[in-house]
């Protein structure tokens, strides 16, 4: 604990570090893109959690909301993606502990699953029960066949993944504070908007 004190620089030397990181080739943030992409589908997939309906409702009176906020996640994680993949992504807080950033690469990549998987599932379980899925008020077509009785595995596999992915953002979210609060390896800074 005493060696994290003495390593961590003083506020006033910070910022100049930051700049050190930038000249040598890494950034200490990730880009205001991915930024504004990640706090807006945290609040979509709240929203989308609370707009949820199940069972039989969903057929007589289609919660179109709920499609809409969970088809604009699919919309942001595609270019999110792409950013990811294209732009640059500060590197690990701390390079000697390769196991925490190991575990934050497969927790991340879980989380991007969910971000696809989720509204897919979704799309595929409105499908399997008729409902018309218009996103925002534009038409789109169905993923699968209607069928008359349950709509199936993927379905359900959708009700329990939506609420499954509160939980995980929910540890990722106590893990980002338990890095910037004990670690006080100023990771909330690396995705603050401010
Ligand atoms: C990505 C964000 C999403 C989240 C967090 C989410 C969450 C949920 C949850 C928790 C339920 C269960 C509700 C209940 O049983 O009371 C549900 C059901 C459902 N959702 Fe989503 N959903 C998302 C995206 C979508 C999308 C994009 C669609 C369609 C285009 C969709 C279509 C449905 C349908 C049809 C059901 C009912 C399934 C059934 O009764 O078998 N969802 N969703
Ligand atoms: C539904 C909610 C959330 C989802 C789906 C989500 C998803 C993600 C994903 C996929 C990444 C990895 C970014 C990348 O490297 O490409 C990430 C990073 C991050 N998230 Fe979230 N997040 C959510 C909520 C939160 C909340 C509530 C917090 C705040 C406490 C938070 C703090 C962070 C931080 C600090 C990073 C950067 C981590 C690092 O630099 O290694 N996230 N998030």
């Amino acid at each position: 604990m005493f060696s994290r004190v003495v390593n961590r620089p003083p506020p006033e030397m910070r910022k100049g570090l930051e700049l050190m990181d930038a000249r040598n080739g890494h950034v200490s943030r990730y880009s205001k893109g991915m930024i504004v992409i990640h706090w807006v589908t945290a609040v979509l997939i709240v929203a989308a959690w609370f707009t949820a309906e199940g069972g039989r409702h969903v057929v007589a009176n289609p919660p179109l909301l709920h499609f809409s906020l969970g088809l604009a996640v699919l919309a942001l994680t595609v270019p999110r993606l792409i950013l990811r993949v294209v732009g640059q992504t500060p590197p690990p807080p701390d390079e000697r502990r390769a196991w925490m950033a190991l575990a934050a690469k497969i927790g991340h990549a879980v989380l991007y699953a969910f971000l696809i998987g989720l509204p897919l599932s979704g799309w595929y379980a409105a499908s399997r029960l008729g409902v018309p899925v218009s996103f925002f008020g534009i038409s789109l077509p169905t993923i699968a066949a209607p069928v008359q009785g349950a709509p199936g595995m993927i379905a359900d596999i959708h009700e329990n993944a939506g609420t499954v992915i509160l939980y995980l953002a929910g540890l990722h979210a106590l893990i980002a504070g338990w890095h910037h609060i004990v670690l006080r390896d100023g990771t909330l800074r690396r995705m603050s908007p401010l």
